[in-house]
């Protein structure tokens, strides 16, 4: 594996929005690398979350690396723009254009890092001749467009399958996973090859977002310790 640090990437979708300028900076504090930052659109997914303004407003307030995850169709339409309002990562839907290569080449002449993704029911195989291009990808592990919602466990296998081919061909990309996991699950899908997770309500939801933050790396820290025990 070429990539391993773990990266923590709470998602506001969850967040309080009454006080969201504090409850980022608690993320920060508790040494969360990045912001997941979820767009939808309301076509390519049933619900509208926010969009551009919000992104530039909370922009100059926060350091944390901005990883805006569009559920949009035709994300082509709109990468220049989600580049200039503060993105610094920008993650596609592979079912969200015919070209997804083309997605790929704007996201890196905006001088972004380009991520793709893929819903639950896309067989994984499609996404594999991309990862070559792409610095990030990213397994969804409930349907898109809502927090809360319950982890499939067909994510395990897909996860794997992911991580096997990246090694097995000395890839630099960071398999990132997103719905539905919580401090039980975590290990679980960090063991399967996962080096980046998302979390909405297990991070905004219950307690403090601190603490919620931190035993996701915890939990990411006793995994990498073990392994280097075993070396
Ligand atoms: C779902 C979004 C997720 C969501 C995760 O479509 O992409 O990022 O916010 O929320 P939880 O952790 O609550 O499943
Ligand atoms: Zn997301």
């Amino acid at each position: 594996m070429t990539d391993s640090k773990f990266i923590m990437a709470p998602s506001i979708l969850a967040a309080d929005f009454t006080i969201l300028g504090k409850q980022i900076k608690a993320v920060e504090k508790a040494g969360a690398p990045y912001l997941h930052i979820d767009v939808c659109d309301g076509v390519f997914v049933p619900s509208i979350s926010f969009g551009m303004p919000v992104i530039e407003s909370i922009r100059p307030a926060s350091g944390l690396f901005f990883d805006v995850h569009l559920m949009i169709t035709q994300p082509e339409k709109y990468v220049e723009e989600f580049a200039r309002c503060g993105a610094d990562g920008i993650t596609f839907h592979l079912e969200a254009t015919e070209d997804p290569n083309a997605v790929i080449d704007l996201i890196h002449k905006c001088g972004k890092r380009a991520g793709i993704s893929i819903k639950p029911g896309t067989d994984i195989e499609e996404v594999l001749p991309y990862l070559k291009s792409v610095e990030l990808v990213l397994v969804m592990s409930v349907e898109p467009g809502f927090g809360g919602q319950k982890f499939m466990d067909g994510a395990y296998d897909r996860i794997k399958r992911l991580r096997e081919y990246i090694d097995a061909n000395h890839l630099n990309v960071i398999v990132e996973v997103d719905g539905g996991i919580d401090k039980k699950n975590a290990k679980k899908v960090i063991q399967s090859g996962a080096n980046a997770i998302v979390s909405g309500s297990a991070v905004f939801d219950k307690g403090s977002i601190i603490r919620n933050v931190r035993k996701f790396i915890k939990i990411a820290e006793a995994i990498e310790a073990k392994k280097a025990d075993q070396k």
